[in-house]
């Protein structure tokens, strides 16, 4: 029996156990086959979803994917609610909760989104930090066991700024049995504090943890090859200069040469080709970025039903 997750928050991916990943997963590509099925079981709930930071994927697949399942969106940013003007998140939290079944927030701060949650009355969803973003990593191994049909034993390879995806495919690759390499450079790895987290984990679940500079050694004999931006949202100011340092570090044909001759290339998006990845490889033949893309509306519906739902 593995534990519910009704009523809970999705903060990062350490409150999901392998289990739990497994059930959104073959939920997601279940209500992928037949959405039909699943048009009334959020029926009169309702999901609030905050921006603090731009989006096209998280806004758009959350809000067709409450409405495919019945329920209805609310999306507010904090330049026109009174967040914008200092409103303590404490009663934010509590107040928007008090007319809510969920809320999504995609914001910089994790203490933030912490703060929001412990005074939420409703789950709270991470739409992406500054230091995670679980509800990418989920659509991305649903789109891994569409293909390879398995997560143990995977190794993935990410080449690239180490940001709040580096963090999210680490933890939650080290909860699924997954090996990790991580090739960033020395001042742009991944935070220790997340390392350290993935290491404990992967202690037990037996995968195991790459941390290098070296894209070539990470990438070697990879499964699954990604990256994302340099600059993520909120380091647009260090854009020129980060162009210079991980100048070695984009994925090119040189270097997915490397990695196995079936593997996939994944990017959450927005890319920008020519950069962290070249366009022959984005626009290859291993890559699956569009399906990656379009299954943030399945794992995420997935993920919707398992947090709003009761457990029939
Ligand atoms: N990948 C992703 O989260 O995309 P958006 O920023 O468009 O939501
Ligand atoms: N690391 C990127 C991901 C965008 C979806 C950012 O935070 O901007």
């Amino acid at each position: 029996m593995t534990e519910g997750l009704y009523g809970k928050s999705l903060l990062d991916l350490t409150e999901l156990t392998e289990e739990n990943f497994i059930e959104i997963i073959q939920l997601g590509i279940g209500m992928k086959k037949d959405s039909e099925k699943y048009k009334t079981v959020l029926s009169g709930k309702i999901l609030a979803m905050i921006f603090e930071k731009n989006s096209t994927r998280t806004r758009v697949s959350f809000e067709a994917g409450i409405i495919q399942l019945g329920g209805q969106a609310i999306i507010l940013d904090t330049k026109s609610t009174q967040m914008g003007r200092g409103e303590p998140v404490k009663d934010t939290a509590k107040v928007i909760s008090s007319y809510v079944d969920g809320i999504m927030i995609r914001t910089f701060s994790d203490q933030m989104i912490q703060e929001f949650s412990k005074e939420s009355s409703v789950p709270i969803i991470n739409g992406l930090t500054d230091h995670h973003h679980p509800c990418q990593v989920l659509a991305d191994f649903m789109t891994i066991f569409e293909i390879k049909n398995k997560l143990k034993g995977i190794k993935l390879a990410y080449v690239g700024d180490g940001n709040n995806m580096a963090h999210s495919y680490l933890l939650g690759g080290s909860i699924v049995g997954m090996d990790i390499a991580i090739a960033s450079p020395k001042e742009y790895q991944p935070n220790p504090e997340y390392v350290e987290q993935a290491q404990k984990i992967a202690n037990t679940s037996g995968s195991q943890i790459i941390i290098t500079d070296d894209p070539y050694e990470a990438v070697k004999n990879a499964d699954v090859v990604v990256t994302d931006v340099w600059a993520s949202m909120g380091d647009e100011g260090e854009q020129e200069m980060r162009t210079q340092i991980f100048h070695d570090y984009q994925v090119n044909d040189s270097l997915v040469q490397q990695a196995k001759s079936d593997y996939i290339f994944l990017h959450c998006l927005p890319a920008h080709r020519e950069e962290e990845v070249s366009s022959k490889v984005i626009d290859g033949d291993h890559s699956y970025i569009y399906q990656e893309a379009e299954n943030r509306l399945h794992a995420q519906k997935a993920l919707l039903v398992k947090l709003m739902a009761k457990e029939k």
